[in-house]
């Protein structure tokens, strides 16, 4: 029967089944909402930024493991109430592995994959967390069951092998020998299907067997990552069961692999970012997964009925393995792992589109048949014929002495094969046995050695890797580092690790650490250099990212949970020692103008926060890189933009950046997030190499275009001033002193400029010109030119003498931005720019441009064989003078003004208004001057020729004159309360805010304030009073008041 099965292939479609896990702390924090929801096996899902209906797919099975559940007391997830809409790992097992189970029985291959993005749920899914046992640990213990239930009727023989891919080499996780540099082999089996050469197959009978190789094999993995400097989620875990079935009554032997898959992380797959980096993607850590999608892709058209030329199974690694799962002969289940999260609608769709191509491709399943029991079949037959004939040639006498002779020869020859094959199994077994015994035995002393000793506990990004490792404190002094020369060294490795990194010294049931000289141990996010005592869950930080927990004497563990101390724990507490923190980030947001509400965190913000405490073990890896690779680069992250803002005063939005600095010519370059990870992934693949082929100094250096810490050098963006441009608007003209900001808020220069409204031919406007009411500037021409002086006290000069800066801002609408030209060598350049300016019909939006904004002047940095910033002419229109038209459209977006919210903006929109109302006044004023005027010509023709009145001919513009002086110094006292509120703003408390530092900020903070409310009150009423005396003095000279 079997045998038919065999022949008869049948079509038969992956079955595709999605879930959706709960929400993690990191969605938790940014009070994430979930855009996924499930209605039988139909998921849906909204686009958080769209209203566009949502969408729908449907799978063989989608489950809703989202919410409605509870812990049971056993630590198990089950429904919240019975039959509930919760999907429990028991009823995914009942849907899912029941299904393959089954097939591996009756003799197919079956092969279950787990996709999805990292922390979606695959390994929660496919090897589970505690009690919460995944998929395949609960699919061996039903598939011994079902060899013990069916004893009767067959043998069954179970062989484990485990492994990962990274970076297309294939690592054995069951290996007891050391790794074979480049990985393991995978070679083809008669052109059709291919294995991994020297792959470790362990015999197995039992469930906690199987658990027991897991767990060697998680632990190997664990360690590779650290050996490989890999990160998990970009590598694939295999794990091949192989069932062998002997059915002795009817000589039917059934053979089936089991391929289960926990597959990288998906979003790998996709560009790293929009913009392109000089050197390639790290392809080879995306090919294996990349070549999936494409093999996919290639059999869901072959599936539509589409001409398929090619599909392309032998260009990654895992295709070759995957290939009889892929189209072929296989039972194949595909379990998809989405985050319900609306920050990770992108890749949860992008997970959902992949299911939906996976779930039409068709394989072949077929039942297998072994060829080695098919030679026991064989020569039993062929014994028994033997025999037959044996008995017939007794019968005939001794005439066929030799025949027999030669038979019998024959026939033990076949009973040694058999009984030879039969052996093997057994004597594996054997083997399997007593290395199994061992692990147990070390299982055991590990866990005695729990309750007895203090420990390190490894603490991995990946949860599936954390807490794997645990490396004892016993009694006395012990060497922690590379080194294992010593029967009182602890062996670790890891970027970063000296030789002898530290001393752990246990005396007296109290624990010591104490760093080696030069090397790198972070406890708590301080780093240390003395003795140091460690209590029980102290986070240490050895090299550049190896993480440990420290667990303290039984006696002191207490009930606590220690699973709050994850790998984000450790960034975070980190980060904050270099004083980013989640809270500050977000206040400096809230006491911004973009109307949030305390307490509401904003998303990108968050994005930030994680983004940076993501990216920081990263860079201390490169650095750790760079320096063992002699590269002479330093890595150093850096929030963009964390003090700057833009045209309207608002703050910028805050992007990652990571500044590398050469550290011999102090040449220095500013890298996106999206190319420092491309560019982590190439280091790592030169570091390997460095690291295989060890003592290679001999090495041909790498030539600088391929070299990944390498790159041409920019210019690049110190920072910026604000020069406002409200005193444009009267025709006030303005010079000003501005502090060039760096993007954290430090000082980078000191810029002279001025702003001198003037003629059409570029005469500089008097006082008489001087505009009480802006709006008269309306449809009128408008004049004006900046001029930049000098810039002074710049720090990136200061720094190195062999650099030059240049100045880049672009005004109102211009199409592109002006730059001045490069000025090298010194610290205080004359720059001597001066640009005219003109606005041939001046707009709405101008004037309100003018009285709101300010011009964000860019101060650039050069260095050393990096090009100029030029400013282009495409685009840009002048005047026949050659003077920078702009306020080219109209733009009549009044609704563009933000309001101020904080208080402090409240002050200044009452200010604003205050010096509106002054101009009304100055607006009846002036219709009083203008019939005082009048008056006075009237009487000055009634008296004639007259000598000329110098008194008279002074008053008009003397008046106008005065109070457009009392203005010019309003707003350079304005100027300055501005500066004081920037201050205000930036001023937060710091990070350890203990009472006493809360107190200290508060004193400091009300200071200012005050300081503040002086300046603007010492302005306003400055104001007052000159306006005051004006109008005084106007009275009294047209005699209206004696
Ligand atoms: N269905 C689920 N129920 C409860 N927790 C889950 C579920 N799926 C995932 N998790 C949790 O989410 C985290 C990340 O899951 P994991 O399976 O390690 O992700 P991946 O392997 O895809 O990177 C783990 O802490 C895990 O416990
Ligand atoms: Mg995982």
């Amino acid at each position: 029967m079997g045998d038919r099965a065999a022949v008869m292939p049948g079509k038969d479609c992956v079955k595709v089944a999605v879930r959706v896990r709960p929400f993690n702390k990191r969605e938790k924090d940014a009070g994430s909402r979930c855009v996924i929801s499930v209605v039988s096996n139909i998921i849906t899902i909204q686009d958080p930024r769209s209203v566009q209906v949502p969408r729908s797919f449907c799978f063989d099975y989608a489950y809703w493991s989202h919410s409605g559940f509870t812990r049971d007391c056993s630590g198990l997830y089950v429904p919240e109430e019975p039959g509930g809409r919760y999907a429990d790992q028991d009823s995914v097992f009942q849907d899912l592995g029941k299904g393959i189970l089954e097939n591996a029985l009756q003799g197919y291959n079956a092969t279950l994959l787990a996709y999805g993005q990292t922390g979606s749920g695959k390994s929660y899914s496919m090897v589970g967390y505690g009690p919460n046992k995944g998929l395949v640990p609960t699919l061996c213990d039903r598939l011994f069951q079902a060899i013990r239930a069916n004893q009767d009727s067959r043998q069954c023989q179970v062989f484990f092998s485990m492994l990962e891919i990274y970076n297309e080499q294939v690592v054995d996780l069951l290996s007891r020998g050391s790794r074979a540099p480049g990985g393991l082999r995978v070679r083809e089996e008669q052109q059709r299907s291919f294995y991994v050469e020297g792959l470790r197959r362990v015999p197995c009978d039992s469930a906690p067997q199987v658990e027991q190789l897991m767990e060697q094999g998680t632990r190997a993995r664990t360690t590779a990552a650290t050996h490989m400097n890999a990160n998990s989620s970009r590598s694939h875990m295999l794990i091949i069961l192989q069932l062998k079935q002997i059915f002795s009554k009817e000589s039917i032997t059934k053979q089936s692999n089991i391929n289960l898959v926990d597959l990288a992380g998906s979003e790998r797959q996709r560009a790293s970012g929009s913009e392109a980096d000089r050197l390639k993607e790290g392809t080879a850590i995306n090919l294996s997964l990349t070549t999936l999608g494409h093999v996919i892709s290639a059999l869901a058209d072959v599936a539509a009925g589409k001409k398929v030329v090619h599909i392309p199974y032998r260009d990654s690694v895992l295709t070759k393995l995957l290939q009889s799962a892929l189209g072929g002969n296989s039972r194949t289940v595909m379990i998809a792992a989405l985050s319900p999260a609306d920050i990770c609608y992108e890749e949860s769709m992008s997970t959902l589109r992949y299911a939906d191509r996976a779930k039409r491709i068709q394989n072949r399943p077929v039942v297998n048949e072994s060829p080695t029991e098919r030679l026991v079949k064989e020569l039993k037959a062929e014994n028994a014929r033997l025999v037959q004939r044996l008995s017939r040639l007794g019968h005939e006498g001794r005439r066929a002495e030799d025949e027999t002779m030669e038979l019998r020869r024959l026939l033990t020859h076949n009973e040694l094969q058999i009984r030879a094959i039969q052996m093997l199994w057994e004597q594996h077994q054997q083997e399997a046995l007593k290395d199994w015994e061992q692990q147990y035995a070390a299982i055991t002393q590990e866990r005695r050695m729990m309750q007895m000793h203090p420990y390190l506990l490894n603490i991995n990004e990946d949860t599936q890797l954390s807490g794997v490792v645990k490396l004892f404190i016993q009694d006395g002094d012990w060497d922690m580092g590379l080194s294992d020369s010593s029967p009182r060294s602890i062996s670790i490795k890891g970027l970063g690790i000296q030789d002898r990194h530290a001393v752990f010294s246990n005396v007296q049931r109290r624990v010591y650490l104490t760093p080696m000289v030069g090397s790198k141990v972070i406890v708590n996010g301080t780093l240390i250099s003395q003795k140091t005592e460690l209590q029980h869950l102290d986070r240490l930080i050895l090299g550049s990212n190896s993480t440990y927990l420290f667990i303290g004497y039984p006696s002191e563990r207490g009930g606590d949970d220690w699973s709050r101390y994850d790998y984000d724990y450790f960034q975070s507490e980190l980060a904050a020692a270099k004083g980013i923190h989640l809270h500050t980030l977000c206040e400096e947001e809230t006491k911004g103008d973009l109307g949030l509400c305390p307490g509401n965190t904003n998303p990108s913000l968050l994005a930030v926060f994680y983004d940076y405490i993501k990216l920081m073990p990263m860079v201390a890896d490169a650095n750790q890189m760079s320096q063992e690779l002699q590269k002479g680069v330093e890595f150093k992250l850096e929030i963009k933009n964390l003090a700057l803002s833009d045209s309207k005063g608002h703050d910028l939005e805050k992007v990652l950046a990571i500044r590398v600095t050469s550290q011999e010519n102090k040449q220095v370059w500013l890298w996106s997030k999206a190319k420092f990870v491309n560019r982590k992934f190439l280091m790592e693949e030169l570091y390997q190499q460095h690291v295989e082929i060890t003592g290679g100094p001999d090495r041909a250096p790498m030539p600088r275009d391929r070299d990944p810490f390498w790159d041409p050098l920019e210019p690049l963006l110190l920072g910026s001033a604000h020069l406002w441009l409200q005193s444009l608007a009267f025709r006030i003209s303005l010079e000003e002193q501005l502090e060039v900001l760096g993007s954290e808020g430090t000082e980078e220069a000191i810029l002279q400029v001025q702003l001198l409204p003037c003629s059409p031919t570029g005469l500089p406007l008097g006082e008489d010109d001087i505009l009480i009411d802006p709006s008269l500037l309306l449809g009128k021409r408008l004049d004006f030119q900046l001029v930049l002086d000098q810039c002074c006290g710049i720090r990136w000069v200061k720094q190195a003498r062999n650099r030059g800066i240049q100045i880049g801002f672009r005004m109102y609408d211009s199409a592109r931005p002006f730059y001045t030209p490069a000025v090298w060598h010194s610290i205080n350049p004359l720059l001597g720019q001066r640009v005219h300016f003109t606005a041939l019909h001046t707009s709405q939006g101008l004037l309100e441009h003018l009285q709101t904004s300010a011009l964000v002047l860019e101060l650039w940095g050069l260095q050393e064989g990096c090009s100029d910033l030029e400013s282009s002419e495409v685009g840009v229109r002048k005047t026949p003078d050659g003077f920078f038209i702009i306020d080219q459209t109209e733009v009549a977006d009044t609704a563009a003004i933000v309001p101020p919210v904080s208080e402090v903006s409240c002050s200044m929109r009452a200010l604003q208004l205050y010096v509106e109302e002054l101009g009304n006044t100055n607006a009846v004023l002036r219709t009083e001057n203008n019939t005082l005027k009048e008056q006075l010509n009237t009487a000055r023709t009634e008296g004639g020729r007259g000598r000329p009145d110098r008194r008279d001919s002074s008053v008009r513009p003397s008046c106008e004159a005065e109070f457009a002086r009392a203005l010019k110094v309003f707003y350079h006292s304005m100027t300055s309360v501005r500066g004081q509120l920037q201050r205000l703003r930036r001023n937060r408390p710091s990070e350890d805010s203990d009472l006493m530092a809360l107190r200290l900020f508060v004193e400091e903070q009300s200071g200012l304030l005050c300081d503040f409310s002086v300046m603007h009150e010492q302005s306003v009423s400055a104001l007052k009073q000159d306006v005051a005396a004006i109008v005084r003095r106007k009275r009294e000279r047209s005699g209206i008041w004696p």
